[in-house]
């Protein structure tokens, strides 16, 4: 199973050290081939980089890993992505970090699910810090949650199945549109971490039986 990720910046390296470490096949796709082949060679396991479009092509699934404001041009260089489940990892973003652009009504997963209607866009990793995944996805030494939402539940389910395998919890919330709750939540963590000082050690989770998350 392959994964690409598009992006390779601070969640890129994350995401890609975590799942070549736990078996799949990590392509690193950026505009920039230097940068994407720095993140490959720190994921090892056979992390390879490559330009975004074949980055896209060749895997299984796609993260696009690139700020919210740069997924349409993003998507666009990736291609035909139909059929495809691509994980959504971005919130919304105002330049201070402190809100979000967009909300209520729609949020980034539902827009880059218009962006791209072919493809099954899955939300996920939107609640987790880039450190949390430098820290081997652990939080305060504790496992941390991935937050799931999509149209799909096949996708929804494979994404499930690619975060336990990297060592997360999983919980899987509903359709894309509760991407609009996800988001917030994210923002909610910058502003513990940073507006309220908690640092980046931290990780929202939810209290719910094993059997009744997936
Ligand atoms: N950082 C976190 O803790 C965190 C947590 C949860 C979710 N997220 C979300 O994860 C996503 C990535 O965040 P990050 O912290 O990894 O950001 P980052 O470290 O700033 O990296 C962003 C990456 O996107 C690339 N990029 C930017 N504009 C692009 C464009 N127009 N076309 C192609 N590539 C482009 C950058 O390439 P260059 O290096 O060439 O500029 C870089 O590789 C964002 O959507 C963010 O909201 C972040």
């Amino acid at each position: 199973m392959s994964i690409a990720i598009l992006g390779a910046g601070n969640m890129a390296k994350g995401l890609a050290v975590l799942f070549a470490k736990a078996g799949y096949k990590v392509v690193v796709g950026a505009r920039d081939l230097a940068k994407a082949q720095a993140v490959a060679a720190a994921a090892g396991h056979g992390a390879r980089a490559d330009g975004i479009a074949a980055a896209a092509k060749s895997a299984d699934f796609v993260v696009l890993a690139v700020p919210f404001t740069a997924a349409a041009e993003t998507l666009a260089a990736a291609g035909d992505l139909a059929g495809k489940a691509v994980i959504d990892i971005s919130n919304p973003l105002t330049p201070d970090y402190m809100g979000l652009t967009i909300g209520h009504s729609t949020s980034a997963g539902e827009e880059i699910q218009k962006l791209a209607p072919k493809a099954k866009v899955v939300k996920a990793f939107n609640t987790i810090f880039a450190q949390v995944l430098a820290n081997g996805g652990r939080a305060a030494g504790r496992p941390t949650t991935v937050f799931i939402a999509g149209d799909d539940a096949s996708a929804n389910n494979a994404v499930e199945a690619i975060a336990r395998k990297a060592g997360f919890d999983v919980v899987q919330t509903g359709p894309l549109k509760l991407a609009r709750y996800l988001e917030p939540l994210a923002g909610l963590n910058i502003a513990l971490g940073y507006g309220r000082g908690l640092g980046t050690d931290i990780a929202p989770t939810w209290n719910v039986a094993p059997a009744k998350a997936a």
